[in-house]
C-alpha cells in the first residue's frame, strides 16, 4: 500500500513530534526533511551546496551534528537555493511513495514535494508559544526576547523566500497547537488519517 502523510509548519510548532507519533501509530516510515537541508548545510561549508545535495546519501542523515543551532543556521542558508531543492526532490518523492506508507515533515511537502498526498496537515502555533518551547529546550540562560526574535526571523525567511515558501496547502487540515496539547493534536491527526485510510478501502 502507498499512502503519504504530508506535515508542514514552522519550527517548534510540534510537527516533528506529531509526525513521529503518527508514523509509529500506523507503522509508516518517517522522514524529517529538515535533516536533508541541515546535512547539505553542514557538508557544504566551503563547498558547492548543489554538488553536495546531488551526492547526498541516506547515511548523511545519521550524522549526530544535524540537530544543533549551527546546523539550523547553515540549513536556512542553503534552503532558498532552487538547485539544492531540485536535487533533493526525487529522494523525497521516492520516500513518500514507498510501500507501507510514509510520513514526511517539512515546509513544502503538501505544496511542492507531495501535492497528491492522501493527507496534508499544517501544524502551527503562535510565535510566543513556540519561543517559550524553544526557551525550555535551551535552558534558563537564554533570553525570551532573543529566542522570539530568532523564531520571527526564521518564519519570515521561510515564508517569504521565492523557492517553495512555507505555506499551508489549500487542502491541508490546520492544527494550531498554541492551546492544544501535543497528545490532543496527535489524536486529531490520527483521526484524520484513519478517515482517509478508510475512504480508500
Ligand atoms: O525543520 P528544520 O528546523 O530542521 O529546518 C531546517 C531548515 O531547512 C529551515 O530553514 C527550513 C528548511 N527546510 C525547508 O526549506 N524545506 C523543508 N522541507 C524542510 C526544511
Amino acid at each position: 500500500m502507498k499512502f503519504t502523510v504530508a506535515i508542514d509548519g514552522p519550527a517548534a510548532a510540534g510537527k516533528g513530534t506529531i509526525a513521529k507519533a503518527v508514523a509509529a501509530h500506523f507503522g509508516f516510515a518517517h522522514l524529517d526533511t529538515g535533516l536533508l537541508y541541515r546535512a547539505v548545510g553542514v557538508l557544504s561549508q566551503g563547498d558547492d551546496p548543489v554538488k553536495v545535495a546531488r551526492a547526498l546519501s541516506p547515511d548523511d542523515l545519521q550524522r549526530d551534528d544535524l540537530r544543533s543551532a549551527a546546523a539550523a543556521e547553515l540549513a536556512s542558508k542553503v534552503a532558498p537555493n532552487l538547485d539544492v531543492r531540485a536535487a533533493l526532490l526525487t529522494f523525497q518523492r521516492d520516500f513518500a511513495r514507498r510501500e507501507g506508507g510514509a510520513v514526511l515533515d517539512g515546509r513544502d511537502i503538501g505544496t511542492v514535494i507531495c501535492p497528491d498526498a492522501e493527507v496534508k496537515l499544517f501544524v502551527t502555533a503562535s510565535a510566543e508559544v513556540r519561543a517559550k518551547r524553544r526557551l525550555a529546550e535551551f535552558g534558563p540562560d537564554a533570553s525570551f526576547n532573543e529566542v522570539l526574535a530568532d523564531v520571527l526571523a526564521r518564519d519570515k525567511r521561510d515564508a517569504e523566500r521565492s523557492a517553495a515558501p512555507m505555506k499551508p496547502a489549500q487542502d491541508a487540515l490546520l492544527l494550531d497547537t498554541s492551546n492544544l496539547s501535543i497528545d490532543a493534536a496527535v489524536t486529531e491527526a490520527v483521526a484524520n488519517i484513519t478517515k482517509a485510510l478508510e475512504g480508500r478501502r
